[in-house]
């Protein structure tokens, strides 16, 4: 397998293709595809040609494999550690959608607005809080979807919000339709599903804290999502993150593949803006991936962190990286400490739809995503912050990068906790 950076692409375009070609198996990095879009240079994926050594991105040197995942049955047998299902309060769902065709400079831009082929159908967005706000008005915006539907238990604040978010259609140059309700049941069946209803956290709170409120409300919606929406892609954004991905996995019955977390995305982009602010350049050139847990267990393994293609070292030192990578680590927390009500939205709703953009265009893109570990890194079994390669149909397959020994323990330690957290949720009465 072959990473493609920015730098391969101008190289490639340096030497007179129109077309850049990469293997079904490459890892085409989102700096690629950017600059890929603002060159006019189509990368198509398949082609028997491989491409050079010399064409090959700076960003990961390494002999990474791509598996699909394993089959959700008989991984769902061996987990005696999966949480049951639990009891229902009332669900909500929210939609909304849409991949952008609009050109933008940051690497982290969602694809062009409209999907190709056609738009698709509804997104739902569950819980119309901070997060499914923002989540729907980026979805809105990209003009990919038909429609996206906002589910709150709050009704009024669901429908209020869609209303509001209708009113800037002429402002921001979409049809896509908004409308706010009740119930899942009402915002009918989904092709995608950003589920962030639950409780966020409060100062003194960790992400923790939130497992036994957030698994009932997690667990009711994603059983009920089953029944209303059995095809669509789930993509969960409640804390704590990895938990609840493998909470709403169980209790949907859905494959793995139609069920992934959104952490990574916000932890990267995290890094990224504050490697920026360290001296690594503007944050769209951080070229990172966040990995392991959302909270303590993150693991940004910096022999793959790069600036313009380079290794990150060579604009920021070890000690102001290590540093970079702690705030990063606690950049939930201090955004909770600043606000004091409530936690962070607007990069985690933006994260959230950023995601469904991506499957929605279909591209095959690579990104730091909770997926069940199907033994790549020798993880197995427990949902966990990968890099995953994702396409309309959710997780086509976990991307394996040649991380050093210690970030390799670290990463696996972070999947132990997070199994051990799951094995405290399974014995919790309910
Ligand atoms: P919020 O409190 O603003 O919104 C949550 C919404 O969920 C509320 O409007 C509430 O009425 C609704 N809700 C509760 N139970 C429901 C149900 N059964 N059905 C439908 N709606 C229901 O919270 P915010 O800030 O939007 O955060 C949402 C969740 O996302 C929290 O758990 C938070 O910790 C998590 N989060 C996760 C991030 C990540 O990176 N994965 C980043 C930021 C937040
Ligand atoms: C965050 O990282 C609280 O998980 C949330 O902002």
């Amino acid at each position: 397998m072959t990473v493609w950076g920015a730098a391969a692409v101008d190289e490639a375009v340096a030497g007179g293709a129109g077309v850049v070609h990469v293997g079904t198996r490459d890892v085409v990095t989102p700096l690629a595809r950017e600059r890929a879009r603002e060159l006019g240079v189509e990368i198509v994926v398949g082609s028997p040609a491989p491409p050079s050594a010399a064409a090959r991105g700076a960003r990961p040197a390494a002999p990474a494999q791509v598996r699909p995942l394993p089959d959700p049955a008989a991984v769902s047998a061996r987990l005696g550690s999966a949480p049951r299902p639990v009891r229902p309060p009332s669900g909500a769902l929210y939609r909304r959608g849409a991949p952008t065709g609009r050109s933008s400079r940051r690497s982290s831009a969602p694809p062009g607005r409209g999907a190709p082929g056609g738009r698709v159908g509804r997104v739902v967005v569950v819980g119309a809080g901070n997060v499914g706000m923002i989540a729907a008005m980026r979805l809105a915006d990209a003009d990919a979807f038909d429609e996206v539907v906002l589910v709150d238990i709050d009704e009024g604040r669901a429908a209020g919000i869609a209303l509001d978010l209708t009113h800037t259609a002429a402002l921001s140059g979409f049809t896509t339709r908004v409308r706010g309700v009740g119930t899942v049941e009402e915002a009918g069946r989904a092709d995608y599903v950003v589920l962030t209803a639950g409780r966020p956290r409060t100062p003194g709170m960790s992400r923790s804290d939130l497992i036994a409120t957030n698994a009932e409300i997690v667990g009711d919606v994603a059983s009920r999502l089953a029944r209303t929406s059995p095809d669509a892609v789930l993509v969960v954004v409640t804390n704590p993150l990895d938990e609840m991905t493998q909470h709403a996995w169980v209790s949907s019955g859905f494959p793995a593949q139609r069920v992934v977390g959104m952490a990574g995305v916000l932890d990267t982009a995290r890094f990224q803006a504050l490697a920026s602010l360290a001296g690594a350049g503007p944050a769209e050139v951080v070229g990172a991936w966040a990995l392991g847990s959302h909270g303590e267990e993150m693991v940004v393994p910096l022999s793959q962190a790069t600036a313009d293609g380079r290794p990150i070292l060579e604009r920021v030192g070890p000690a102001d990286l290590d540093a970079t990578v702690d705030r990063t680590r606690g950049s939930g927390a201090e955004v909770v400490g600043l606000l004091r009500s409530g936690s962070a939205f607007m990069a985690p709703g933006t994260s959230a739809a950023r995601m469904v953009l991506a499957m929605v265009a279909d591209r095959g893109e690579v990104m730091p995503a909770a997926v069940l570990a199907d033994g790549s890194y020798g993880i197995r079994d427990v949902y966990v912050g990968l890099p995953a390669r994702l396409g309309r149909g959710g997780v086509q397959g976990i991307v394996e990068l040649d991380l050093r020994p210690a970030e390799l323990a670290a990463l696996r330690e972070a999947a132990e906790r997070i199994r051990e957290r799951l094995g405290a949720l399974a014995a919790t009465p309910t």
